[in-house]
């Protein structure tokens, strides 16, 4: 495994960690009769989901798709690489904003929850794009034609 995807899947689990901590937290609040703040519970949401799923089914998909073809012009490491940046700062930003809104509930923490979603928004675009023509066949495709079920 190398060392952009080690790096997916360790941000990943990290997100992870902190979206079933304060899925806990949240649950806390709600026995003790208090109720969870809905931004809280949407900035759970994206750590689980964003923060956790997509980081870990991107690392993966870098990792294990099939290699780019050589005459590939379009699948690029370099925005591999930005699509980690994008969605871990983005991820970041956002559970700041949305935790700092529980807290605060100042209108300015908007901005940063807009700019963490765009960064979101963003990755998974350019994530869509790099991604796509490593989605090929590398030999099963020849099997399938023979009669081959997967
Ligand atoms: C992979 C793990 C998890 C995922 C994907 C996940 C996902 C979600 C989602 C999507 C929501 C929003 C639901 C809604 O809008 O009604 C939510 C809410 C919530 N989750 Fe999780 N969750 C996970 C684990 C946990 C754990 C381990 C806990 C507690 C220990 C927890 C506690 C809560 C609480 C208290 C709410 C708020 C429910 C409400 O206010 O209606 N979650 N979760």
């Amino acid at each position: 495994m190398f060392g952009l995807a080690r790096r997916y899947v360790k941000t990943a689990l990290v997100y992870f960690a902190l979206g079933l901590v304060l899925g806990a937290w949240m649950l806390v609040q709600q026995a003790l009769g208090s109720g969870a703040h809905p931004s809280l519970v949407s900035a759970h949401t994206h750590l689980t989901l964003i923060g956790f799923m997509v980081t870990l089914i991107m690392g993966i998909a870098y990792w294990m798709f099939p290699r780019p073809a050589k005459e590939d012009m379009r699948y690029s490491p370099s925005m591999a690489e930005v699509n980690y940046w994008l969605i871990t700062v983005g991820t970041g930003v956002r559970f700041a904003g949305e935790t700092a809104q529980a807290i605060h509930q100042h209108p300015a923490e908007w901005a940063l929850v807009m700019a963490g979603a765009a960064l979101q928004l963003i990755a998974g675009f350019i994530f869509v794009w790099n991604i796509w023509t490593r989605i090929r066949s590398v030999g099963s495709q020849i099997r399938e034609t023979r009669g081959e079920k997967f």
